[in-house]
């Protein structure tokens, strides 16, 4: 008997070693962590319960039949964040580079489809040349049932993917359907095909890390929504951000006592708002200051910079932010930051999330390359996003509203609920000196004459009371009072309930 369990333990040794020593021994020279090592620091101590530990694959061809590994591969089960349920799955590069077989696929499957009939989310370790060569159609079917599954899954539980290594083909696409992606700063590169195939069918000569590394894609294509420094970093940050999530759709998301009271003032926010209304302020600060203990994570933050997006927690609970950067492009609407916000509140929405959102925007950004990048469609996607989300949506506008873009920026005609504006708010089809210089084009000669038109467009719409005496602005509030007015409107919308129309779904402007 003792024998037999002895067996048991030599043999979850062995499959712990994956491809070998040497293998590992070159996973860790480039600064790497192994499959089970990166589980170790994204869950919680002891809490790890691996299935099918001891799967092999099935393929004969091209010498596989003498090679094989237990667990073929991947690493998969379930653990704990902080306490809560989290399915996972960590590609081991150690075995045939991570590539994906048909058992390797039927791992994950399972895993998936535990968590969606559980209501838990998914969290996929990515290290893997994508398909298994050697098993052709096999490895590929494989793929597209975790394709599939991924789809069903999509809000009903949250799925985060961590890009961990070079991860090619199938392994892109996967995590391309999941909410959220992270990367690890150069060890990970997503490509649908590599610097290789592309100099042979394009010859374009690229570097693995200008074609897909880490940089590229949270700054350039926006496929990535973040990236650290090393694989601890990046897997404790995502334990971070597990934090503020709710286990599925049919919950809400976690409240976590805070010692911020929620009648905290911030008197500095009285004075943050520049004079002159062509100086920029952060509206980062904004954020933070309004934040319980000032935590912020922020989502795509080193891509469309001109709107920031990310959660914070008011009262303990977890609230999703949109806000306008009049640092970055004076806070326009372009194409990217529209994109970037739309499919954020999306998230928010699919997962019970309220949304807050900070309105300082001069409008839609004008330009050739806008309009013929299809900023028509793309800014409509943001429109679109907010116009659908049912979940409690509060809104304050600290300085610019100007035309298309305050109806977007949550505006009371798109349902939010409580519309705020600080008494710096200016809410207009746009700003003056362009409404002067259309409305009185004939008086362009006339110095003085278009100074006081523009005096007097000023006088009548920068201010928040016009929008306010229609009731499109609820209240004028004390930038000082802004945490305890948002926290409050948040607390008297948890019971919101809004019918639904009936269809099968939407056709968002894809
Ligand atoms: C089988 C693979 C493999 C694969 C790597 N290996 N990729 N085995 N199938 N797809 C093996 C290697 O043979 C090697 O085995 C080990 O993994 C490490 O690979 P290296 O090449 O030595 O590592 P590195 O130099 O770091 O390069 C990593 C890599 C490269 C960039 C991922 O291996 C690569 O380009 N692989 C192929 C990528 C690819 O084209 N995949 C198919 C995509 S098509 P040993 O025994 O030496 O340790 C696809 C279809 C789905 O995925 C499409 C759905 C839309």
């Amino acid at each position: 008997m003792q024998e037999i369990l002895q067996q048991l333990e030599e043999k979850r040794a062995e499959a712990r070693l994956g491809g070998g020593q040497r293998r590992i021994d070159a996973q860790h020279a480039k600064g790497k962590l192994t499959a089970y090592e990166r589980l170790d620091v994204l869950l919680d101590e002891g809490s790890f319960e691996e299935y099918d530990t001891f799967k092999t694959h099935r393929c004969t061809d091209f010498g596989m039949a003498e090679q094989q590994y237990p667990g073929d591969g991947v690493v998969t089960g379930w653990g704990t964040i902080n306490g809560r349920p989290v399915y996972v799955f960590s590609q081991d590069f150690t075995v045939f580079g991570g590539s994906l077989s048909e058992t390797h696929a039927e791992k994950i499957c399972k895993i998936m489809d535990l968590a969606v009939q559980n209501g838990v989310p998914v969290i996929g370790l990515n290290d893997s040349g994508g398909a298994r060569i050697q098993e052709g159609v096999a490895s590929l079917g494989g793929y597209a049932e975790v394709f599939w599954r991924n789809v069903q899954a999509s809000g009903v539980v949250p799925q985060i993917s961590v890009i961990m290594g070079p991860c090619a083909g199938g392994a892109v696409y996967s995590p391309a359907m999941t909410d959220f992606i992270f990367m690890v700063r150069d060890t990970s590169y997503m490509f649908v095909t590599g610097p290789d195939v592309v100099k042979t069918v394009t010859n374009e000569v690229v570097t693995a890390e200008e074609l897909g590394g880490a940089t590229t894609h949270t700054k350039k294509s926006s496929v990535a929504d973040a990236a650290f420094d090393n694989d601890v970093e990046t897997l404790l940050e995502v334990r971070r951000m597990f934090d503020f999530l709710p286990l599925s759709a049919r919950e809400a998301p976690p409240a976590i006592p805070t010692p911020d009271p929620g009648e905290r003032l911030e008197l500095s926010l009285d004075t943050i708002i520049p004079a002159n209304p062509n100086i920029p302020y952060d509206m980062r600060e904004v954020v933070t200051k309004t934040a319980d203990e000032g935590n912020f994570f922020e989502i795509q933050k080193d891509h469309a910079g001109n709107i920031l997006t990310g959660f914070i927690r008011l009262n303990g609970s977890t609230v999703g932010v949109v806000a306008n950067q009049p640092m970055v492009l004076a806070g326009v609407l372009d194409i990217d930051s529209a994109r970037k916000a739309g499919r954020f509140v999306r998230f928010c929405d699919a997962f019970n999330v309220p949304v807050l959102t900070f309105v300082d925007v001069p409008g839609f950004l004008p330009g050739v390359s806008q309009e013929l990048g299809g900023i028509i469609k793309h800014g409509a996607k943001l429109l679109f996003a907010y116009a659908q989300a049912t979940v409690p949506k509060v809104t304050v506008i600290t300085r610019k509203a100007y035309g298309g873009a305050y109806d977007v920026m949550a505006s009371k005609h798109i349902r939010a609920d409580v519309n705020y504006a600080w008494p710096t708010a200016q809410i207009a089809v746009m700003g003056a000196k362009g409404a002067t210089e259309i409305l009185y084009r004939s008086e362009l000669g006339d110095p003085d004459k278009i100074a006081a038109r523009t005096k007097e467009y000023e006088d009548r719409f920068a201010n928040p009371f016009v929008a306010a005496q229609r009731g499109f602005i609820d209240e004028v509030i004390m930038p000082h009072s802004t945490r305890r007015r948002v926290i409050r409107a948040f607390e008297m919308l948890k019971t919101k309930q809004v019918p639904e129309p009936k269809r099968k779904h939407d056709n968002i402007p894809l």
